[in-house]
């Protein structure tokens, strides 16, 4: 086993040691549990951990990562964590956080077969179809995979909203805020696209959902 491998073990011990040093109760009431305020949707790429972006601690922000930050609807470990975010930890903003120079969106952006993950790239395809226009016009490559990477964020940002889960907790709490950054890693700053969304009448009519009902036969009405 290499030594970087253990390094990870011993840098626990020592990371460990320093925080009691500072605070001798916090394992303690880490363990007593979480109240995160936010929940961030971002990106695999092993730059963009969340607490250290946002200067933020363990225990305050709940996490949901996948390649390319993808909303997908049909994706049950995403509606999982929105399902448990929203309802059980109710917490008060969602965050969508893309970054500029994303290997997943330039991949999607390109013509290239990469194997299995070709089925995933799909769904950032159907992004660019839907912004073709503009993103066509862009003739600098490099600027057309920035708001290649901002569209789809803003794009995600509204499959969040989409979904009945937030729709649901929009009826019953008028919460939570939806809304999507874009990390530039060349900086370290994260951009505001302003894409913020607390309301049915920012989305189309026809993603809005109606109450769930259900008769005594349970079926659906
Ligand atoms: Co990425």
């Amino acid at each position: 086993m290499d030594n970087y491998y253990f390094s990870l073990l011993d840098n626990n011990v020592k990371v460990t040691a320093r925080q009691l040093a500072e605070d001798p109760d916090y394992f303690v009431n880490l363990a007593k549990g979480q109240k995160p305020k936010v929940l961030w949707i971002g990106c695999a790429d092993s730059r963009l951990p969340a607490n250290e972006i946002t200067g933020t601690r363990q225990g305050e922000i709940f996490v949901h990562r996948n390649i390319a930050n993808m909303v997908v609807h049909s994706d049950m470990n995403m509606l999982s964590v929105l399902d448990y975010a929203v309802n059980v930890l109710k917490v008060d903003h969602i965050i969508v956080c893309g970054h500029y120079g994303c290997g997943g969106i330039a991949a999607a952006m390109s013509n290239k077969q990469f194997g299995l993950i070709d089925n995933w790239l799909r769904h950032i395809k159907d992004v660019y179809r839907l912004y073709k226009e503009e993103l066509d016009d862009i003739e600098d490559e490099e600027a057309r995979l920035c708001r290649f990477v901002e569209v789809n964020v803003i794009e995600q940002v509204f499959d969040v909203c989409k979904t009945s889960i937030v729709q649901n907790a929009w009826k019953e709490r008028k919460g939570p805020y939806v809304h999507g950054w874009v990390y530039d890693i060349g900086t370290g700053l994260i951009k505001d696209l302003e894409a913020t969304v607390r309301l049915d009448s920012d989305l189309t009519q026809i993603f809005h959902f109606q109450n769930l009902l259900i008769s005594t036969t349970g079926t659906l009405e």
